[in-house]
């Protein structure tokens, strides 16, 4: 991640819990496998002896690391999974999850707060049901922006500026959520891949640029 999406990531995330006061009850939070397995992208259980916590918890301000361990007031439900059809999985080491020490944890990506209930975690994945998934079971498509609602890119700068204009809009039609993140690349550089007015947005979420 540049400086820069650090810090609208930062900024997006205080807003969401301000400051999180120490918990005095407990919460129940779910380990979407059993304690000695992992969770696979695929979404299957396998075993797994030697696993242990790596979360990062937003705690007061920062992010705390528990050594291992996950925050005392949290009571790990084994199997217990968020109920929709098509929870959205995602590894944890892109930090696009970001729980806090109640349990509440902030979706970047959506830009939403969910509660315990809509994930679950396990050592490397999470599985989570966003605000928006509709009763058929139907998660709708994440289409992201990447300088998020405030800034757009800028060519010439090779960055984001803030930019604040209510008639930039992005309609990205039925169906589709527009959410807030960069791609997840290897390395850290990304290519302009052309101009929007120029793309097609394809139902799925893909986009086709003619250039
Ligand atoms: C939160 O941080 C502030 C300032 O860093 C500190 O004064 C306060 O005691 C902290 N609160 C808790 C509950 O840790
Ligand atoms: C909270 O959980 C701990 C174990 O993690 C347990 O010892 C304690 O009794 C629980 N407290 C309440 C109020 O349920
Ligand atoms: C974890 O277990 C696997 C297989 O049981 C083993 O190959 C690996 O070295 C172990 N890792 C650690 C850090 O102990
Ligand atoms: C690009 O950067 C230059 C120098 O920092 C600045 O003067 C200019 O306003 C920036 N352009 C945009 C579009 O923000
Ligand atoms: C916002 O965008 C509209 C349409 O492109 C333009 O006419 C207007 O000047 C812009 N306003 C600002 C503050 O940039
Ligand atoms: C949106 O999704 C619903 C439910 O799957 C479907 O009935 C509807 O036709 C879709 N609309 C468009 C424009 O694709
Ligand atoms: C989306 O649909 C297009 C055209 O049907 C296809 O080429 C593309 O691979 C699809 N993308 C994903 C992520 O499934």
């Amino acid at each position: 991640m540049t400086p820069l999406q650090k810090l609208v990531i930062l900024e997006l995330i205080c807003l969401a819990f301000g400051h999180v006061k120490t918990v005095k009850r407990n919460v129940t939070i779910g380990k979407c496998c059993a304690l000695d397995e992992i969770l696979t992208y695929e979404q299957k259980c396998i075993k797994s002896y030697n696993s242990s916590w790596d979360l990062k918890v937003y705690s007061n301000g920062s992010f705390v690391s528990f050594a291992g361990k996950l925050p005392p007031r949290w009571v790990v439900k084994e199997h217990l999974r968020p109920r929709c059809a098509k929870p959205v999985v995602e590894a944890l080491e892109n930090r696009r999850f970001v729980p806090s020490i109640t349990g509440t944890a902030m979706i970047v990506e959506y830009d939403q707060k969910i509660t315990p209930s809509q994930y679950c975690i396990d050592y490397n994945y999470v599985l989570f049901c966003p605000n928006n998934y509709s009763p058929e079971g139907y998660t709708s498509v994440l289409v992201k922006k990447c300088c998020g609602e405030n800034a757009v890119y800028s060519e010439q700068n090779s960055t984001c500026v803030h930019f604040k204009n209510s008639s930039y809009n992005i309609d990205v039609g039925p169906n589709k959520t527009l959410g807030f993140g960069f791609p997840i690349c290897g390395g850290s550089s990304f290519t302009v891949a052309g101009k929007l007015n120029q793309a097609h947005l394809l139902d799925n979420g893909s986009v086709l640029i003619n250039s």
